[in-house]
């Protein structure tokens, strides 16, 4: 965690000043205050700070916010990655959408209320730093490269474990238990592991293995012999055989059944099998990597996975966080998926609207990267000019509109709710608790693990 974060506060009004001062203080931040737009400058240029607050409206010029916006757009020259939150005090909303036109994160309204503002500043110091380690770590060249091995792309803090994790077992002959939602990144990780393993010369055959029927199954993994059924018209070599010397990817490895999950586990323990319809014994020397987006801990619980085979399968457990939980990998995953796509459709796209950037990191992403990357390519082919904006990323809030709340997960939809009350009732914190039945103190816990 850093240290605390340090705010500016700007306003030419010396109480107003002061009461905000005491309110982030007491909410736990270093604050500096500023009396005029130059005071602002001046203050930027001399430190780093983690959030800007400013009134849009200094006595030099009262009725436009004119100095105000124009500072907005000396600040945004000076360092794009420093949220500005403004506080427009005409009650009309076009200051505020000038203002982030200019390149305002938020604004907020005087008279402000404190809770929404504490709120509001929190987000936005939030969003700021994981915008700042991204670029740095982007600029470190964090992505995990081998030699024909696919880019697999990991900036957050919550990804670290699992990259030194890859960099261990890579190279190894251990077995491999990959697990994590729908497009998490799965076969990424399996291709990256055979990548930098020995066997990399050797084919990485992979099997997806949801709902195969029975004789499909057998066939397919271990092979049959000519006339082994009716639709057996010549021999055939199953994916372990052609595997041999290489690695064999099972993908959705719960959605075995039992019967073939015994047969499967023949096959590890001995390193034989048989074609259908054969008795002859054949030995295959295969590295077995295995994906699931089920918890495999849970199946064997709940007796429809055999715990046996799972301790073949999973000598090493890779699991891989869900997008919402390493959102520091959005812009430079989002960065990554706009060159691609560009290129593809050759649109003269490169950068990002702040907020469109802002709608990405805010986003849900109950798809993960993979609904990332059709996002982005979407966005691509409707972008006009060289700036994504947020109309061409066609995001739907969740639990907002068309999100559908059997798509959430139930994490997601009790964030949803608490979101809902807090607006509902202004961001009162009691008012929501009692809305949503909750004591204060379970709501704050809840409000600091979903971050909000
Ligand atoms: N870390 C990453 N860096 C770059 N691209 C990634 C990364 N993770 C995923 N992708 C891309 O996202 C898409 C989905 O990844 P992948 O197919 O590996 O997910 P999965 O977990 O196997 O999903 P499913 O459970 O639906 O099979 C792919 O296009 C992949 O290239
Ligand atoms: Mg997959």
């Amino acid at each position: 965690m850093p240290a605390v974060s340090r705010l500016l506060v700007a306003d030419d009004d010396p109480d107003i000043l002061e009461a905000l001062r005491l309110l982030l203080v007491g909410a736990g931040y270093q604050v500096e205050t500023a009396a005029s737009p130059g005071g602002i400058l001046a203050a930027v240029q001399a430190r780093d700070f983690d959030a800007v607050l400013m009134d849009m409206n200094y006595t030099m010029d009262t009725t436009g916010g004119v100095e105000g916006l124009d500072m907005l757009s000396r600040l945004q020259r000076l360092d794009a990655t420093l949220p500005v939150v403004v506080m427009t005090a005409w009650g009309s909303i076009e200051g505020a959408v000038e203002a982030m036109r200019r390149g305002a994160r938020d604004y907020i309204e005087k008279p402000w209320d404190n809770t929404r503002l504490r709120h509001l500043m929190r987000t936005q110091i939030a969003l700021g730093q994981a915008i700042r380690t991204s670029q740095r770590l982007e600029s470190e060249n964090i992505t995990l490269r081998r030699d024909g091995a696919p880019e697999l792309i990991a900036a957050a803090p919550a990804m670290q474990p699992v990259l030194r994790l890859m960099e261990r077992v890579g190279p190894s002959d251990a077995n491999a238990l990959i697990t994590g939602e729908h497009g998490t990144g799965k076969e990424v990780v399996a291709r990256w592991l055979h990548a930098a393993s020995p066997r990399a010369p050797r084919p990485m055959v992979t099997v997806n293995l949801g709902g195969l029927a029975d004789g499909v199954f057998e066939s397919e993994l271990f092979g049959h012999t000519k006339g082994a059924f009716t639709d057996a018209k010549t021999d055939r070599v199953g994916r372990f055989e052609l595997a041999d010397g290489g690695t064999l990817f099972l993908d959705e490895i719960a959605n075995l059944s039992l019967g073939q999950q015994t047969k499967l586990l023949r096959v590890l323990q001995t390193g034989e099998l048989e074609r259908v319809g054969s008795s002859k014994t054949r030995r295959v020397d295969v590295r077995v990597l295995c994906a699931t987006n089920a918890d495999p801990h849970a199946e064997v619980a709940a007796g429809r996975f055999r715990e046996d085979l799972l301790f073949r399968i999973n000598t090493i457990e890779i699991q891989l966080p869900p997008l919402r939980e390493r959102r520091e990998d959005i812009p430079v995953l989002a960065a990554h998926f706009l060159r691609e796509h560009a290129t593809r459709y050759r649109k003269p796209v490169t950068r990002f609207h702040p907020d469109a950037m802002r709608a990405l990191l805010a986003y849900a992403w109950p798809g993960n990267v993979r609904e990332l990357s059709h996002a982005i390519e979407r966005a691509a082919l409707l972008s006009e000019g060289d700036t994504v904006r947020v109309a061409d990323l066609n995001l739907r809030p969740p639990g907002e509109g068309g999100g559908r709340l059997e798509d959430l997960s139930l994490e997601e939809v009790e964030r949803v709710l608490i979101q809902k009350a807090l607006a509902r009732f202004d961001g009162n914190v009691s008012a929501a608790a009692k809305a949503l039945g909750l004591s204060r103190s379970a709501l704050y816990r809840r409000l600091s693990r979903h971050s909000l």
